[in-house]
């Protein structure tokens, strides 16, 4: 790297002041200010829909600004393109990938770029050797070669990393890249953005989880509604004050867990096989119940749920819902049974991005909204209003589109669309990947609440805390098995880490 010249050591990389966005009527960005400084790691936090990756995607030269001031490097910038950004040294990992799902992972890695021979033969040797490189700085498992379709959104993400890492940029921006990572790809991730500090790059990163921002950032600025809040150093702050900062009041109860009940068994899983993926599965989930299905990411959890639910074959085993067998293979029979599944990537699986938040919520509930054959936008309205209103979804109307919508608050229109259905058993993957710390709090009331009235529960986390807090049972699944179930007293951070690595005969 050569030094920037108009940079001295502590000069910032980057500053931002002032800066205003809007999308029609609606102000994404009030007044974004950030001054990002070399060899530091700066947070930027504040609820979903503060503002955060409106301002990272002007950075990127993605949006452009209304008003304000943008300097890079000492000198006044106007990024018309991402080209533009990238080529002046500005990496960006955003919130959702951005992968071409037809290329190869190499070709993925790097588009628009390709290192050329003479002739203008793309160098497709070298480009593989270095994905392999940076994979194995990374501790990547994916094959270069293979199309980015098909893998897991945390495998997506690291091939996002790597595709950033490659740049070798002065300034590496992170939207939330941990949402879809587990605990070991979290902390490689860590090790490589801090490796990049001391090599003097100034790094911008995005989270909802206030442990990591304490364990990696030395700096953190707050946004609410659209506004630059505060930026204070991680030594002179705490939790709580942030949390201040970001919502306006005070989040005392995170895990609002209740006790509830338990009643029948809904849910029976047995035997449950997908050859190569899970194998020999059994469990069950009673009304009252909160089960977790915890493990590291890619033990087959998401792939457990989606079987059971139906969207993806199994070859042997059966599932059982309140009773009755499912036929397997039918989401639409397994729902009318009371079944349902909230999936792990709401971008693509769960919100219609082009249609409004009241078509959204509504969408799995269309027949019962449906009087003699019409399906009034008035009863559209009045069921969907009271689910937006439930989970604080932050939009100017019901119309708006949901493709639009922050990341936070698209999760929170697909949560409310499958309570809609009103099921007896509710399989929720992730529940509150990037969702802020106030709404969090509310999603583990309404899980608490739902159990409370009877539902069985099994919810896939990644987040320790939230497993421990939230559930009365934790099965751990390890390498498509699973190796523990534990009581809520016998669920220790202890005991579900070993089960989570270790091969270990379970007995149910
Ligand atoms: N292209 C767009 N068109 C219309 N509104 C938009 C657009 N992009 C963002 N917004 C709105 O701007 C506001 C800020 O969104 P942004 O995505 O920046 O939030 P965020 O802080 O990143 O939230 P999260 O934590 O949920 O990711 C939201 O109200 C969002 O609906
Ligand atoms: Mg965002």
């Amino acid at each position: 790297m050569t030094a920037p010249p108009a940079a001295t050591p502590a000069a910032p990389a980057l500053v931002l002041d002032g800066v205003a966005k809007s999308f029609g009527p609606v102000v994404a960005l009030r007044s974004g200010s950030l001054t990002l400084r070399p060899g530091s790691i700066h947070a930027l936090i504040g609820e979903n829909g503060a503002g955060k990756s409106t301002l990272v995607k002007i950075i990127a030269g993605l949006y452009q600004r209304d008003a304000g001031t943008f300097e890079y490097l000492g000198e006044p910038v106007d990024f018309g393109t991402t080209a533009e950004s990238k080529g002046a040294g500005i990496a960006v990992i955003y919130q959702e990938p951005t992968l071409f799902p037809d290329l190869s992972v190499t070709e993925n890695v790097f588009m628009g770029r390709q290192p050329t021979l003479s002739l203008g033969r793309i160098d497709k040797r070298a480009m593989r050797a270095e994905v392999v490189a940076l994979f194995e700085q990374l501790g990547v498992h994916v094959d270069p070669d293979r199309p980015t379709r098909g893998l897991s959104i945390a495998d997506q993400q690291l091939v996002e990393i790597a595709k950033a890492m490659s740049l070798d940029a002065k300034v590496l921006v992170m939207d939330e890249p941990t949402a879809a990572l587990s605990g070991v790809e979290v902390e490689r991730l860590f090790g490589v953005a801090r490796a990049l500090r001391d090599e003097g790059r100034a790094l911008l990163f995005i989270s909802h989880r206030f442990d990591e921002v304490f364990d990696l950032c030395d700096t953190v600025t707050v946004m609410r509604d659209g506004e630059y809040i505060s930026t204070s150093a991680i030594a002179d702050t705490t939790v709580d004050r942030l949390v201040r900062e970001m919502v306006g009041r005070d989040v005392t109860d995170l895990f609002p867990k209740t006790v509830a009940p338990v009643g029948d068994v809904l849910l029976e899983v047995e035997g449950l096989t997908r050859t190569g993926v899970f194998h020999d599965v059994s469990f069950e989930v009673r009304a009252g119940e909160i089960v977790a299905l915890a493990g590291l990411v890619g033990a087959g959890r998401s792939e457990i749920a989606r079987a059971a639910f139906g969207v993806d074959p199994y070859d042997a085993g059966t599932v059982t819902v309140a009773g009755r067998r499912l036929a397997g293979g039918d989401p639409a029979a397994a729902m009318r049974q009371g079944l349902a599944l909230i999936p792990e990537d709401r971008r693509r699986q769960g919100a219609v991005l082009d249609s409004g938040i009241a078509r959204n919520v509504t969408l799995t509930i269309r027949d019962r909204l449906t009087r003699a054959g019409v399906l009034t936008s008035a009863a559209e309205n009045a069921s969907a209003r009271e689910w937006a209103a439930r989970f604080e979804v932050r939009a100017p109307s019901l119309d708006t589109l949901a493709g639009t919508l922050s990341g936070g608050n698209q999760q929170k229109v697909v949560i409310a669309k499958w309570l809609a259905t009103e099921p007896r058993v509710l399989i929720v993957d992730e529940p509150t990947r990037g969702i802020d710390v106030g709404t969090k709090s509310e999603v583990h009331r309404l899980l608490s609440d739902l159990a409370g009235q009877g539902l069985a529960i099994l919810m896939i986390s990644s987040e320790l805390p939230e497993v421990l807090g939230m559930a009365d049972r934790v099965l751990v699944v390890h390498e498509g098995r699973i190796t523990a179930n534990l009581t809520r007293e016998e669920a220790t951070p202890e005991a579900v880490m070993y089960a989570a690595t270790h091969d270990v005969e379970v007995a149910r």
